[in-house]
């Protein structure tokens, strides 16, 4: 292998730039010609790529989003879509692609990499920390912690004035930025898509504790509860707890955004290498994850395999450490 393709797909996510100056500096180390492919598989199949050197990825460890754009590529999904893109690549003597992205990232990938012969290594980059057989992905540390100090500054506010707070966190199939923002800032309750939750019970203990005078309440809500987000929530409830000051704040973007955590540069960093150190070695169609502090190459086609489940445990710590 001597050119290989780097690009950013899906939603962006904290560290992401750390990934790509990992995957351009471990490549020229290696003295491979390295190429920057903009907006993800859009940008593949328009051709707009450039050639990046050791400079191109000066600077950009510390910042958020992604210096190669992103995008949500639908065209990508259909075999006239792929077919560009591998054409692209023949031209362009690409012999071996870096995706950096989440679950609908990969899945283009395999499709990919099961129709044309050139390898694919996939990097998780994603905020929801939703993929199969890694314990990290990129900016889920970033995201959460992003949440969690908004979380505490509503919490100031909802102290002061004795309310009930619905705050809506991003995921829109997966809870953990509401579990761990959740549990993080003492929330009294968590929603999230992977489990049930019976507002009966919510409303019950919120009953019981304005009986006992206790109105601060903060209720973490994943944006593909079964509910629908916090505002539908924060409705429900309303209807039943009509002297309860309720609020809804819902965080939205500026989870994705920000300076990237130290352990999302570390992991960014890791990762980017290995997947070079892959191309390399011939280890082909992989995602690069990180379990028990070693590194996972994941077979691409496993991307759809069951991610984490939200355990029952967590469930039990959050309703015993909020009563
Ligand atoms: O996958 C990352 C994510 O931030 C999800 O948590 C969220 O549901 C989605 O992207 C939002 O996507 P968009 O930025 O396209 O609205």
């Amino acid at each position: 292998i001597s050119r290989i393709g780097v690009l950013t797909s899906g939603g962006d996510a904290p560290g992401m730039n750390a990934a790509v100056r990992a995957v351009v500096r471990t490549g020229i180390y290696h003295g491979l010609d390295v190429f920057g492919i903009m907006r993800g598989y859009q940008g593949l199949m328009e051709d707009d790529i450039y050639q990046m050197e050791g400079r191109s990825v000066a600077n950009i460890i510390q910042r958020g989003g992604t210096i190669l754009k992103t995008a949500r590529c639908k065209e990508f999904y259909t075999p006239e879509g792929r077919k560009k893109a591998y054409e692209i690549l023949k031209q362009r003597g690409i012999e071996g692609l870096v995706v950096i992205g989440g679950d609908g990232s990969f899945r283009g990938a395999v499709a990919f990499s099961q129709e044309y012969d050139i390898p694919v290594i996939g990097i998780a980059g994603t905020i929801d920390k939703d993929i199969y057989g890694t314990d990290f992905t990129i900016g889920f540390d970033t995201a959460v912690n992003t949440a969690v100090e908004a979380i505490d500054k509503i919490r100031d506010t909802a102290d002061a004035h004795d309310r009930l707070f619905i705050v809506e966190v991003m995921g829109r199939d997966a809870g953990y930025i509401a579990l761990h923002s959740g549990i993080a800032t003492g929330a009294e309750n968590i929603l999230v898509p992977e489990r049930k939750t019976d507002l009966k019970d919510i409303i019950n203990s919120l009953q019981e504790k304005e009986r006992r005078k206790k109105l601060v309440n903060i209720i973490v809500v994943a944006e593909g509860d079964e509910y629908g987000g916090a505002q539908n929530v924060a409705n429900l409830l309303k209807e039943h707890l009509p002297k309860a000051e309720a609020r809804v704040c819902i965080l939205g973007h500026i989870q994705r955004g920000g300076a990237p955590s130290c352990l999302d540069r570390l992991i960014a960093s890791r990762m980017g290498y290995h997947a070079v150190e892959c191309l390399i070695e011939g280890k082909f169609n992989v995602f690069v994850g990180i379990l028990n502090n070693k590194m996972n190459y994941v077979p691409l086609e496993n991307v759809g395999k069951k991610k984490g489940t939200i355990s029952e445990e967590w469930m039990k710590i959050v309703k015993i450490l909020a009563s």
